[in-house]
């Protein structure tokens, strides 16, 4: 697939066929995504890749935990947000209540749509990715900011879908009872990834962009 092409046909993907990802093809997908650049090449990206029973187990704490009323903990602390930013969020949540037909009154198909994302969209694999707690938290963001693109876009070449996505690991203590990942590490993000539904309604979204002409100034030009 050409680069453009995939960059342009990216999308996010919260909906895959009940098909596992074979090891091999996560093995690759990786091993190529970590040329992404890093700050001074000091990838500080690790992976952890949740799958089968694990994967299943995670995504029941997960909905027990929200059910149950925990506050969420995250490694990284959610922004929120404000004016413009918080218009085109919720531009995008009615987008996706839109497509799957749920209304603003009906709570309880919005409370099963945000299980759903616990769940991770019911994805057959994720992929945690972490850093160690020694790096200044600004600088590995940025830096699994572009592996999490990277990732995206080489899942294509498999037939694979992904959602970059921060609601998974809002209990990372869940995470951490299943898989061993050590206090000493940051849990920064994960990526469901799996052979897209795209029967599902949600998953036709196509997002707005602002324009790039729109928010760039020129100079010496
Ligand atoms: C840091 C980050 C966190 C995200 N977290 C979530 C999430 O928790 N749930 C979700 O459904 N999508 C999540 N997304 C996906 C965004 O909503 C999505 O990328 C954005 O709406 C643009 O749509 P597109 O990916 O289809 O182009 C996240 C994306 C990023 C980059």
């Amino acid at each position: 697939m050409d680069i453009i092409e995939a960059i342009k046909s990216r999308k996010s993907i919260r909906a895959y066929k009940d098909k596992p990802i074979p090891k091999d093809i996560i093995e690759e997908l990786l091993e190529i995504s970590v040329r992404a650049p890093s700050a001074l090449n000091t990838q500080p990206w690790e992976f952890a890749v949740i799958t089968g029973d694990v994967l299943k187990k995670i995504m029941e704490d997960n909905v027990k935990s929200l059910e149950g009323g925990s506050m969420p903990n995250p490694d990284v602390q959610p922004v929120f947000f404000e004016g413009e930013y918080k218009k085109r969020q919720v531009d995008l949540a009615k987008q996706l209540y839109g497509l799957l037909e749920i209304t603003k009154e009906d709570k309880e198909k919005r409370t099963e749509w945000t299980k759903q994302g616990f769940r991770f969209f019911n994805a057959p694999s994720v992929i945690i990715i972490y850093s160690d707690k020694s790096l200044s938290e600004g600088g590995s963001m940025y830096d699994a900011g572009a592996i999490a693109q990277t990732i995206a876009l080489v899942a294509l070449k498999y037939g694979l879908g992904t959602c970059v996505q921060s609601q998974g690991i809002l209990f990372p203590e869940v995470i951490r009872k299943y898989a061993d990942i050590p206090d000493t590490k940051r849990l920064i993000i994960c990526i469901t990834i799996g052979y897209p539904d795209m029967d599902f309604p949600a998953n036709k979204l196509v997002t707005d962009r602002v324009k790039a002409k729109d928010i760039t100034k020129w100079y010496g030009m």
